[in-house]
């Protein structure tokens, strides 16, 4: 007798689509037989971890035999500290993918809906199905919206609630897009949203913002009771490899969160990471000035070659190919270049592009005028 697994397995799990993660260089590598490659396919942090971070690393590992700290007692002090908020109010994750899947496993249900905007991140209908909670998805402003092309847009999310929402998920910025929210407008949403609704405020690229459009969203966490913010260490702390991140939120919800954490989802090392990259300001900044400089000589390099761009405020932006950008894509891999398709967000035109280092930015942006030019050959022998 046959066994079909797939039937056995919940509604949510069997109509899930994998999240598909930037190529690792190993693999392309093994692959294509080169050497040297270049990834800016996963918005990580071209400096690095800093030095400080990896003293500190080293000193740990004659202590891997030990469990870690379950309750994580330094590095949520460490928040706690950072952030002026109590120790009770944080909620530590796996990276932070893994706080919105606590979000979603505390509060969604097979009747319930969850809210969030077309090309919003992947994650989020991914921890949504998983549960098999319905996802409203609302329109994103138009292409050709005056200041925010294929941004969210606030009004629509508000209209998508229905009696059945328990949870909105926003990302400001936008992976994939780069797109913001004006803090202003931001507020005004929140205080329009139904306290009973889980707002759910994604700031994985928060200190890359400049600092006019940041938000004071950790004050407004004694103002919005719903409001639960998410951080991580993957980007600017340049810590991806190690998975942490976490949510900031009343302390009610964050107890909630804490019952539905796996006890030991932060290693030992990336608590240690942690605690000494929030020490560690000067990477912080530096990694700040590069993504300025990285972005503007991207941006300028896309305008040379003719390319138009979603204004990004993120460390990465994607690109318009106007053409399908699959076959870009392969392309340049085939010169050593890995960026992100992103036609699993509905945009099949558009690379996103992480922002490197000088070199790594020099190295892509010849790859594509070598990778156009050969398309546009090929186009015209057609
Ligand atoms: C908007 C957004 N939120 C959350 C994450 C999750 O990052 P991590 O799980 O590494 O903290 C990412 C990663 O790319 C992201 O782009």
């Amino acid at each position: 007798m046959t066994i079909l697994y797939k039937e056995l397995a919940t509604k949510g799990v069997q109509g899930l689509t994998p999240y598909l993660p930037g190529k690792p260089i190993d693999e392309l590598e093994r692959e294509m037989g080169i050497t040297g490659s270049v990834k800016l396919a996963s918005n990580e942090n071209p400096l690095g971890p800093s030095g400080a971070v990896q003293k500190e690393l080293v000193k740990e590992i004659s202590g891997l035999h030990l469990y870690p700290d379950g309750s994580a007692h330094k590095l949520r002090h460490r928040l706690a500290q950072e952030h002026t908020l109590d120790v009770d109010q944080i909620t530590l994750g796996n990276g932070s993918n893994d706080v919105l899947e606590l979000i979603a496993r505390a509060f969604l249900t097979d009747q319930s809906s969850a809210v969030y905007s077309e090309y919003a991140f992947a994650v989020y209908p991914i921890v949504v199905q998983a549960i098999g909670a319905q996802a409203n998805i609302a329109k994103a402003y138009a292409v050709n919206h005056d200041s925010m092309p294929y941004g969210h847009d606030l009004d629509a999310i508000l209209k998508s609630v229905d009696s059945n929402t328990k949870v909105i998920f926003l990302a400001n910025p936008n992976n994939p897009t780069g797109t913001w929210i004006e803090p202003a407008a931001l507020h005004r949403f929140l205080s329009e949203v139904d306290k009973k609704i889980i707002v759910v405020l994604d700031e994985a690229y928060f200190e890359y913002m400049p600092e006019c459009l940041k938000p004071d969203s950790v004050k407004w966490l004694t103002e919005f009771s719903n409001l639960v913010i998410t951080r991580t260490f993957s980007k600017i702390h340049a810590l991806a490899g190690l998975r942490v991140g976490y949510a900031l939120s009343n302390s009610e919800i964050a107890d909630l969160l804490n019952r539905v954490r796996q006890p030991f989802n932060v290693n030992t090392m990336a608590q240690v990471a942690a605690c000494a990259a929030l020490d560690d300001q000067q990477h912080v900044a530096q990694s700040i000035v590069v993504n300025t400089q990285g972005l503007k000589q991207l941006m300028i390099g896309f305008d040379e070659l003719g390319l138009s761009y979603i204004p990004s405020i993120g460390n990465f932006i994607s690109v318009d190919m106007k053409q399908m950008a699959a076959p870009i894509y392969n392309a340049l891999l085939r010169e050593g270049v890995i960026v992100r398709p992103v036609a699993n967000y509905g945009l099949p035109n558009h690379l996103r592009i992480t922002v490197g280092n000088q070199q790594q930015n020099e190295r892509v942006l010849l790859a594509l005028d070598t990778v156009l030019n050969e398309s546009l050959n090929e186009n015209e022998h057609d």
